[in-house]
C-alpha cells in the first residue's frame, strides 16, 4: 500500500490529497490520547495521503492526525523528500516537491528505547517555534501498515527522533511538554502572543 502511495504521489503530488487545516496550540485536540484505528479501508488510504499532502505542501518533515483534527493513531513522515522552485509557463514560480520518501505508521508501537539524544524540532502545529529536546537516540517501532499488515523499523538520528516526536501527539503531547517548566511556560507565553497578535 505504501508503495500505491509513493506512485501516486511520484506522478502527480498536486493531485493526490487534499489539504487538511492543521490545528495550533493549544487546541484541545492537541491535548487528546488518539484512539486506535481498527478499519483499514479505502478511506483510511485517502486520510494518509491528504495528510502526506498537508505536510508536504506545509512544508514539514512529519503530521500526525490529531493535528488535522482525527484524533485517530496515525502518523506520516518524510524525512528525506527535496522541495524545488519551478517556473511555470507563465512565468510565476511554484514549489515542486520530489524524490518523495512517504513513510505511514498507523497504531504505532515504540520499543527497544535506547541512548540520548538533543536535537532542535519544530512542530506545525507550533508554528515560529523551535527548541532543543532531549530524545532516545535509537528505537524500534511496531506499527500496521494502510492494508493493516504489522510491521516493524529500526530508527536512529533524525527519524528516531522524527518517529518520537509525532508518536507523542498521539499521546496528547507536544514538544513543548517535554522541555523543562520553566523553558516551557516562556516559550508558551512567546507563542501566544504572537498568534493574538497575527
Ligand atoms: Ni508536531
Amino acid at each position: 500500500m505504501e508503495e500505491a502511495i509513493q506512485r501516486d504521489l511520484n506522478s502527480d503530488f498536486n493531485g493526490v490529497g487534499e489539504k487538511l487545516q492543521v490545528f495550533k496550540y493549544p487546541h484541545p485536540v492537541l491535548k487528546k490520547v488518539a484512539e486506535p484505528v481498527t478499519e483499514f479501508d479505502a478511506d483510511l488510504e485517502q486520510f494518509c495521503k491528504n495528510l502526506l499532502h498537508t505536510m508536504y505542501t506545509a512544508p514539514g518533515i512529519g503530521l500526525a492526525a490529531p493535528q488535522v483534527g482525527v484524533s485517530k493513531r496515525i502518523f506520516v513522515l518524510d524525512i528525506s523528500y527535496q522541495r524545488e522552485d519551478v517556473t511555470l509557463a507563465d512565468g510565476s514560480k511554484e514549489k515542486r516537491c520530489t524524490e518523495f520518501n512517504p513513510l505511514v505508521f498507523i497504531n504505532p508501537v515504540l520499543k527497544e528505547l535506547d541512548g540520548e539524544q538533543l536535537h532542535e524540532e519544530g512542530c506545525l502545529s507550533l508554528p515560529g517555534l523551535y527548541e532543543s529536546v532531549k530524545r532516545y537516540s535509537s528505537l524500534e517501532v511496531e506499527y500496521q501498515n494502510c492494508s493493516g499488515e504489522v510491521k516493524s523499523m529500526k530508527a536512529e538520528e533524525l527519524l528516531s527522533v522524527c518517529i518520537q516526536h509525532e508518536n507523542d501527539h498521539l499521546e496528547g503531547i507536544v514538544f513543548l511538554d517535554r522541555l523543562s517548566l520553566l523553558k516551557k511556560n516562556l516559550l508558551k507565553k512567546k507563542f501566544l502572543k504572537k498568534k493574538k497578535n497575527k
